[in-house]
Order: structure tokens, then sequence, then C-alpha cells
């Protein structure tokens, strides 16, 4: 029998944090205790787990006695400060946060990928950007088959990525646009920096902060990311990442360059029957992934699927995922529940 544990969710109140508790509870994941955390402005009050009303504690050292797994999504600082106290008291961390993941001691992972890094573990595990883990899902049973020569890539994300007040800005502003008003926008494209732009009605081709090379840090995340996914460190990633105004589900444009030839019925072959894949790509039927129809499900969508005009090994393909499920709640989850299939745990 599978041992019940004591589960921690740092970050129980935020947007990533509700998703990690739902997926706990629709995935039967062996929970005898939850221990739901967030910062002091909201200790005290509840989030609901199998129908129970269970009270929020403040995230400190001590409130990680007796923890076997904890799950975050408080941010990189609270990330830094408290996945070493809940390590070192024995607890499997699975960090949603950029604090780690470059880390070499904390392995990187996406189950379908490279789940087999998962159990070599010192206590923190990373869990990946949602940009990169939809498009690694997409393109790793590519990479084995046919290898792949370099990648670009164009995002159209959305804006629960960037949290909470953002999704309100978008509701906001579109009622605000609609009845005529221009609000002077206030959260996106980064909510810590002087400049803001609107959302509504727009596209932001800024997600986070410039990097000196002129790429974002998202997309430098998509770069570095993939390269200790793929444990490829060369392999060409060129990103833009774009904030577009949908509330849930990020779209990508893929193109690749393979190595090998390929004809386009095994890329089919290959990508239906790759795990965590679901291909929707019947253009006749006008029949394609779309952010509304991923919201709420698990799968990595992939469609318009297409040999490039120019490059004989050249692919074209759209992949959409609900960044809040794959990218960020279920697949942490889904690590924990490989380290508990494979005994993985402390
Ligand atoms: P709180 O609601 O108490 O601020 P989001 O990404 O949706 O903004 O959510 C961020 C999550 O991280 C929230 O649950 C938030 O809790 C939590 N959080 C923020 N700062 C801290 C902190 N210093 N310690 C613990 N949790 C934190």
């Amino acid at each position: 029998m599978t041992k019940e544990l004591t589960v921690a969710v740092v970050g129980a109140t935020g947007a990533v944090g509700r998703k990690m508790i739902e997926t706990l509870e629709a995935r039967h994941f062996p929970v005898k205790t939850l221990v739901p955390m967030a910062s002091s402005r909201s200790a005290g009050k509840t989030v609901t787990f199998r129908g129970e009303k269970v009270t929020v504690i403040e995230a400190r050292p001590d409130a990680f006695e007796g923890v076997d797994v904890a799950l975050f999504s408080a941010g990189a600082k609270t990330s830094r400060a408290l996945s070493p106290e809940a390590a070192g008291r024995g607890a499997v961390v699975i960090d949603n946060s950029s604090a780690f993941r470059m880390d070499p001691d904390v392995p990187l992972v996406v189950p379908e990928v490279n789940g087999e890094a998962a159990l070599h573990h010192k206590g923190i595990i990373a869990n990946p950007n949602c940009s990169t883990i939809q498009m690694v899902v997409a393109l790793k049973p590519l990479y084995d088959r046919f290898g792949i020569e370099r990648i670009i890539v164009s995002t159209y994300q959305a804006v629960s990525g960037a949290g909470a007040r953002a999704v309100e800005e978008l509701m906001d502003q579109t009622r605000a646009r609609l009845a005529g008003e221009r609000p002077a926008p206030e959260v996106l494209p980064v909510s810590g920096l002087p400049v803001h732009h609107p959302i509504a009605f727009n596209v932001l081709p800024q997600i986070d902060v410039f990097e000196e090379n002129g790429f974002t840090k998202e997309e430098m995340k998509m770069v570095r990311e993939t390269r200790k996914i793929l444990d490829d460190p060369d392999i060409p990633v060129t990103p833009t990442c774009v904030r577009v105004p949908v509330v849930t589900g990020h779209s990508e444009a893929v193109y690749i360059e393979t190595k090998t030839p390929f004809e386009l019925d095994e890329v089919y072959r290959v990508l239906s029957r790759a795990p965590g894949v679901v291909v929707v790509d019947d253009p006749a039927s006008q029949d394609y992934p779309m952010p509304l129809d991923a919201a709420g499900r698990p799968e990595v969508f992939v469609g318009r699927i297409r040999r490039d005009l120019a490059h004989s090994r050249g692919l074209n393909l759209w992949v959409v995922s609900d960044n809040l499920l794959k990218g960020a709640a279920y697949n942490a989850v889904q690590i924990a529940e490989l380290l508990v299939e494979r005994g993985g745990l402390r």
C-alpha cells in the first residue's frame, strides 16, 4: 500500500498554489495531511481540500517539520529562503520558481522528457518555466527520432502567467476600453518596472526584464532550460516571448530543423504516441489547438504540423497547453507521483 504523505503547498493562496491543491485532489495523490502555507498576511485563511476547509499557516522554517513533500510556488525569494529549510528537515522540495533551475545540483524535470533525473535529487527538484515545459514535451519525441539542429519559437503567452493582478488588469482594462475609457496600465509587462503598457486589445513583446543581449529573461529561460532538460548544452534556441490578452493557455509557434530527414507521416505517428501529447490537426475541418480548449486540461496539444517551404528538414508546429497546469501545478504533482512510484522520497 502506498504510504500516505504530509504534503506542504507553499504559496497555497496564489494562482498556481491553488491549482496544485486541486491537482493533488484530482489525481488522488496519497495525501495524509495537507499543510497549506503562504505569507503571514494569509495565515488563518482557509483553502478547500477534499471538501474540507484547511487553515493556511505562515511559511516558516519550523513549519516543515514532518513534511514529506513540499510544493513551492511563492516566488524565487521565498524559495531561496525556505526550500533549504524544508529539505534540511527531510522534505523533498518541488520548486516552481526560477530560484534553483540552473543549479547543477538541482534536477530540472519534465516527467515525459527527463523523469529519471528527478531520482538524483539532493532534496530540491525544480519545475521548469511554463513556456519551456510545453515546448520540450512536444519536441522530445521528435528529438529522439530525428535529432534537432535548431529551434525557433515565438510564444503567445496568457496573462495568468503574470499572476492574479495581471488578470484583473486585463479584465478591468477590457471593460474600460469598451466603455471608451483609457485607464493607466499598472501591472504589465513587468509589475516591478516603472513603465507599463496596456494589455487589452494589444500584444506585448516583453515578458520579464531585458538581459544585456537584447533577449528578455523569459526568453533566456527557454534557451537555458531547454538545453538543461534535453541535456544538450549547445542546441540553438531562438525565442521571442509575447504576452497576449488571453487569460489561460500559452500558445507557441515552433519551428525546428531536424538532423535527419523526416516524412510528415512519421512526425504525426511519433507525436500521436508521445506521452502527454495530443495531436489536434485537421485543416479540412479547421481543427487545431487553441487556448480556450486547452484550459483546464493537463496535456500538451500540437497541430498545424507542416514541412517548411524553404528548408526540407524544417518543421512547423503550433503547441498549446494550460500554463497553470502542465506549465506549473500538474507538472509539479507529476514529479511528486514519480517520486512516490519510483521510491524517490527521503
Ligand atoms: P499571500 O497570499 O499570503 O501573499 P501569486 O503568484 O498568485 O501572486 O501567489 C503568490 C503566492 O506566494 C501567494 O500564495 C502568496 O501568499 C505567497 N507568498 C508571497 N510571499 C510569500 C512569503 N514571503 N512567504 C510565503 N508565501 C509567500
